[in-house]
């Protein structure tokens, strides 16, 4: 089976080419994506109906770019991402399919992002897709510049949000603070060089008030909150984090073109950002039992976070696994948004049955 797969739910227009036989071997026979990157850089953030305009030139070009790529194969279903996202955005990319659907007469199945972000980890080294029940229950952190969640996954199609940001996502609140820093669009990335660069490496969070790791103190002046990282629930807050990085950068003028100081600080907001999302994963893997812990979205691409993650895991549940996808399917892109479709074949819809749904939740995936 061969599916043609659609992506446009943020500022990345992706179209992948995937095959799965039925020994569930998987084949990426093409994964374009056409990223917005410059264009949005100059405005320092997402601007929904220009990058939907933006999706709508480059939709075509990329889906052609993907057929001539996978030696234009016969099709045999479309999947597209129906939601969450940006609501003009995801309608390019459903529209788009329609059409093709209808002049084709091919069969849509629709994609949860959330879920095409979890179920990208089922491929494995050798490209199969596998999930057995031992894997389960997993916990799931996702982590993109639209969404914070932890999710309890049961098995494939079961899903419980545990958790969730109150306001910014960790990419949003990393994209936000960059922008305070003077560093260019994503910020996620920009701020991980930066850190990069930075000398001496903090370590995670070891006492409760004082937030950061003494080793830590001896190195590093800049200190920024960690918030809600001991509350009892599974939420997150992270526009609290990018106002501190504002206040400290205004009341400390004079030092804030310093790029002695903009690496200090990237790598405690970098660390801020791990920190409560490592504690907040851990606990809720304590708490279900998870045999898996799951990572997924543009955030999880950040190998600082990785590390920290594999050493964490290694040492305070190392019977459970630990899957992080390849990077390059850790930001969007529409081989995942495949995969999915493999998983949920029998999801398959009439064109005229297809809807956006910008809020699209997993927990009603089945
Ligand atoms: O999943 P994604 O590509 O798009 C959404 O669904 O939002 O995630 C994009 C987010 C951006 O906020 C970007 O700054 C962040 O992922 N990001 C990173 C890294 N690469 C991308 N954050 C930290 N470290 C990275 N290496
Ligand atoms: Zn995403």
């Amino acid at each position: 089976m061969k599916i043609l797969a659609i992506e446009t739910s943020c500022d990345d227009t992706c179209v992948a080419v995937v095959e799965r036989d039925k020994k569930l071997n998987f084949r990426i026979l093409a994964n374009v994506i056409s990223s917005q990157v410059k264009l949005h850089a100059k405005y320092g953030g997402i601007y929904p109906f220009l990058a939907k305009r933006e999706h709508q030139k480059n939709l075509p070009i990329v889906f052609k770019k993907a057929l001539k790529q996978a030696r234009n194969p016969k099709i045999d279903a479309i999947a597209v991402t129906n939601g969450p996202g940006l609501e003009p955005c995801l309608w390019t990319g459903v529209n788009f399919a329609k059409k093709l659907s209808r002049q084709r007469n091919l069969p849509i199945i629709p994609v949860n992002h959330i879920e095409a972000h979890i179920l990208v980890n089922f491929l494995t080294t050798n490209y199969k897709l596998q999930t057995t029940n031992y894997l389960f229950p997993a916990v799931c952190l996702v982590v993109s510049g639209g969404h914070t969640q932890l999710i309890l996954m049961r098995g494939i199609g079961k899903y419980k949000i545990l958790g969730e940001t109150r306001d910014d996502a960790a990419g949003e609140c990393l994209d936000k603070a960059a922008r305070i820093l003077g560093l260019e669009y994503p910020g996620g990335p920009a701020i991980a060089e930066q850190a990069r660069q930075w000398k001496f490496q903090i370590h995670p969070v070891k006492c409760r008030f004082a937030a950061i790791s003494p080793k830590a103190k001896l190195f590093n002046r800049a200190k920024l909150p960690r918030p809600m990282m001991y509350s009892k629930d599974y939420d997150f807050s992270f526009s609290g984090l990018k106002t501190a990085v504002l206040y400290k950068v205004k009341s400390e003028k004079r030092k804030a073109k310093n790029i002695k100081y903009i690496r200090e600080m990237c790598v405690e907001i970098q660390q801020a950002v791990i920190d409560v999302l490592l504690k907040k994963t851990i606990k809720a893997a304590r708490d279900y039992g998870a045999r898996t812990i799951i990572l997924g979205g543009g955030v999880t691409a950040n190998k600082e976070l990785q590390k920290q993650f594999q050493q964490r895991i290694k040492k305070e549940i190392p019977d459970s696994l630990f899957l992080i996808p390849y990077s390059r399917f850790c930001t969007d892109n529409a081989a995942m948004v495949g995969v999915t479709a493999c998983f949920h074949r029998k999801k398959i819809k009439n064109w005229k049955d297809i809807e956006v749904d910008a809020n699209l939740r997993i927990d009603g995936i089945i």
